[in-house]
């Protein structure tokens, strides 16, 4: 069980000490990691990915549950406690989406029949490009996979930490997804340039020159524009989908309220 997740700092890429001196995650955390391309946010959430002791260009320090990880945590992937998913995951193996995730919940003793059902389903919620039981996983777009390997990490995957390292960009994230993934008592970090995806986690890590630059909590007026920003969101979302199979726009596609100010 993890109870906590504690990022100690490390240094900058010019040497200096890092302006803080832990960071805590806890169970049901949503995080967003901003800033820059080249500020460091792969780096540190790759630090937690290794559990780093120290021993990461950043020299940063990962503690679960007050403690360094033993080693047998830290080198078998069986028993590591957290799933990392890039825009590099890739699945090879030869199967169907429903083989490949069938297989995954055995190996996990999942025996829930529903579970394949709501892990394609939830894989359908991040992406627009439908996903359907019988595709094989090898031919998946980087956008469905990525889809997939989420929703399998939430619903099949026992990790209680879960890293997204900039997957948006050919998904769809929406509202119900990310309170979909906060009701599973997970810690789930997202790397993002989405702004919706930052206003809409509880912690904001903003980094600079390969340091935490600053730690923000949420606050109510954020959690408010929020809700907005969703809501354009989901209807740029729903214009490009329309765009793309030739539609033309519609006064109530783009918003009535919106066409009357026109
Ligand atoms: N604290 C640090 N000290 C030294 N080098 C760092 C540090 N953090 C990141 N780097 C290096 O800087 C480069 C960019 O970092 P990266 O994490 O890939 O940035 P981002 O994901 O924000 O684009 C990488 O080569 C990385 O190894
Ligand atoms: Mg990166």
């Amino acid at each position: 069980m993890i109870e906590e997740l504690k990022v100690l700092s490390g240094f900058d890429k010019s040497g200096h000490k890092e302006g803080f001196d832990e960071i805590v995650f806890k169970p049901g955390e949503t995080i967003s990691i901003v800033g820059p391309t080249g500020s460091g946010k792969t780096a540190f959430i790759t630090d937690i990915e290794l559990l780093a002791q120290g021993d990461t260009i950043s020299r940063r320090r990962v503690l679960l549950n007050g403690a360094p990880p033993p080693p047998s945590i830290r080198y078998n992937p069986a028993l590591k406690p957290i799933a990392m998913i890039t825009q590099n995951t890739k699945c090879f193996a030869d199967l169907s989406v429903q083989e490949f995730l069938e297989i995954h919940a055995r190996a996990r003793g999942i025996s829930s029949s529903q579970v394949v059902g709501k892990t394609i389903d939830l894989a359908n919620m991040f992406t627009g490009e439908k996903i359907y039981n019988d595709l094989r996983v090898t031919i998946l777009s980087g956008g469905q996979t990525r889809a997939l390997m989420i929703a399998d990490a939430i619903f099949i995957g026992g990790a209680p930490i879960i890293l997204l390292d900039e997957i948006e960009n050919a998904g769809i994230f929406k509202q119900e997804v990310i309170n979909i993934i906060q009701d599973t008592g997970k810690i789930i970090i997202f790397v993002t340039h989405d702004p919706v995806i930052a206003l809409h986690t509880q912690k904001r890590i903003i980094m600079e020159n390969g340091a935490v630059k600053k730690v923000l909590l949420q606050n109510e007026l954020e959690a408010f524009a929020t809700q907005n920003l969703i809501e354009i969101d989901r209807r740029i979302g729903l214009i490009r989908e329309e765009l793309r199979s030739g539609s033309i726009i519609t006064r109530e596609l783009i918003g009535l309220k919106f066409a009357q100010e026109v």
